[in-house]
């Protein structure tokens, strides 16, 4: 059984387990978010040619801890041995991605790398991003409901020069976003940064 015929299983088979889930734990705002991304998503692995069902999965789980509570979100990281930097105690609903990697593990037994990284890695970015976890992020960051103008320059970055710049502009975007409301900004997405760049360079 190929790859991509197992995930369409599990999509099929977990999908409305899932839609419950979700329903039952987060407000309907944030359920309507989360179509607005698996179809912006769904959107990006077909024009991508990528695995649509790892994407609509991933995408479907991507905020499953959103409104979990801060110091929960800390908890939970702790039990499950998750790296903690110094801004997470800070700012601990960045973990949100973080641990709803690990709750999509627990929670619907989900093993797939691409998956998990695309939950993991939805707001912050990381270093070594699959493609799968880079539309992901771009669908969380552009869907319809975000600033248009952002969203449409993006849009076109994608369109003219590819997925890897334009999540980098991405990156940028949140980066200008953090650093004029003077916070402070999370090594992983300068990581991510830094790696994307000499990714770039690299093709
Ligand atoms: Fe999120
Ligand atoms: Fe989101």
């Amino acid at each position: 059984m190929s790859t991509r015929f197992k995930v369409k299983k599990q999509l099929e088979r977990l999908k409305p387990e899932i839609q419950k889930w979700l329903k039952s734990t987060l407000t309907p705002k944030r359920c309507a978010h989360i179509e607005r991304v698996v179809k912006m998503a769904k959107k990006y692995a077909k024009k991508l040619r990528l695995d649509p069902y790892k994407v609509e999965l991933s995408a479907l789980l991507h905020d499953i801890s959103k409104e979990t509570p801060g110091i929960k979100l800390l908890e939970l990281a702790k039990k499950k041995r998750l790296k903690i930097d110094s801004i997470d105690r800070i700012n601990p609903h960045v973990l949100h991605a973080r641990v709803g990697a690990e709750i999509a593990k627990e929670k619907f037994k989900i093993r797939d790398r691409d998956i998990l990284a695309g939950i993991r890695c939805h707001t912050l970015a990381e270093p070594d991003m699959s493609k799968i976890a880079m539309v992901v992020f771009l669908a969380d960051a552009t869907e319809p409901s975000r600033d248009k103008k952002t969203t449409q320059s993006i849009k076109r970055t994608l369109e003219k020069y590819g997925l890897e710049w334009a999540v980098l502009q991405t990156i940028d975007s949140k980066l200008v976003d953090v650093i004029k409301k003077g916070k402070r900004v999370h090594p992983l997405t300068v990581e991510a940064r830094n790696w994307l760049i000499s990714h770039i360079r690299r093709k």
